[in-house]
């Protein structure tokens, strides 16, 4: 990475006073280059409480707009603004709706991976971090609505158990395509490496690994755990992080074609071109945004930030 760039983004940051926030996805350069990076919780977390007038979300959409409903006084702004999130768009308002007249009684969790509507339409968000203490949370209810991942509300539903599930049967094709099998071919190659798996991978995937967990929770774990090698089950982008956290510790992605496009659609030509020009800003309807951030923010005061 030349140099200069790199000079260039931290020149304009400062004069911007800009804070750069980078998923754990994101490609090495952009990781390296931001001053937060994390899993969508701590991503949340850092956008609610930083005092920079703009955010530079290096990501997927519904990321940045997640960062502008709970920071109104703020610009985020996105390198890339084409990265969405194919799981965030199998399910809308609509049906969402027509699911709640069905299942009055019911409570509606959803998955921060979904649009600012979704969110305004819930009872209250959750992460993979989070999602059992959150429908924990919710004392009351027998039912639940869970949208729009079907396998994150699957093992959700394992680990809660006074509740009845209404699954929507959204997925991440990313991590749907992490097969028992792979998991298999990983632990014969590697019989000594625990199996750390992301709880969107598949029931059958994760019933294989010793491990589901957050992108943050996996960097977590790694850092406690006395194992010296790890199998990931994730987005490849998060072997970056782990070897960078745990530096004499071995990782080994469960399949090297788990690659999400729209992760990798950022760079640092963009994030440059991005402060340059302020652009692109996210901004969501103040109706929207104002009902959405009721979920969001019953998920930050249960998590306790
Ligand atoms: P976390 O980093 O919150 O675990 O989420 C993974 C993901 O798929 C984000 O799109
Ligand atoms: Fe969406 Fe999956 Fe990509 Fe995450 S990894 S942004 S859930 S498609």
């Amino acid at each position: 990475m030349a140099e200069s760039l790199v000079a260039k983004i931290q020149k304009l940051k400062k004069e911007r006073n800009a804070v750069i926030l980078a998923h754990n996805y994101q490609l090495p350069e952009v990781q390296d280059i931001a001053d937060y990076t994390g899993d969508s919780l701590g991503l949340s977390i850092e956008a609610s409480k930083t005092r920079a007038e703009v955010i530079v979300f290096c990501g997927v959409n519904f990321m940045a707009e997640t960062a502008a409903i709970i920071s109104p006084g703020k610009k985020v702004i996105v390198p890339e603004i084409n990265a969405g999130c194919p799981m965030a768009d199998m399910i809308n308002v609509e049906k969402l709706k027509e699911l709640k007249n069905k299942h009055p009684k019911a409570k509606v969790v959803c998955y921060v991976n979904s649009g600012a509507d979704i969110k305004a339409e819930s009872d209250i968000c959750c992460t993979s971090a989070n999602a059992a203490e959150m429908v924990d949370s919710l004392k009351d209810a027998k039912e639940i609505i869970f949208v729009p991942d079907k396998f994150l509300g699957h093992y959700i539903s394992t680990r809660v158990k006074d509740k009845k599930f209404i699954l929507w049967q959204g997925f991440c094709p990313t991590h749907a395509k992490i097969l028992p099998e792979h998991i298999k071919a990983a632990k014969e190659e590697h019989p000594d490496a625990e199996v750390l798996v992301h709880p969107e991978c598949r029931p059958e995937t994760i019933a294989l690994a010793d491990q589901a967990l957050s992108t943050g929770g996996m960097l977590k774990y790694v850092k406690k755990s006395g194992g010296k090698e790890f199998i990931v089950g994730t987005e490849v982008g998060m072997l970056y992080p782990l070897q960078k956290e745990s530096p004499v510790k071995r990782f080994y992605p469960a399949l090297e074609q788990a690659i999400c496009p729209n992760m990798k659609m950022t760079n640092m030509e963009k994030v440059l071109w991005s402060l340059e020009d302020m652009k692109t800003e996210v901004q969501v309807p103040k109706e929207i945004a104002d009902r959405a951030r009721l979920a969001i923010d019953r998920m930050l005061s249960v998590s306790g930030r």
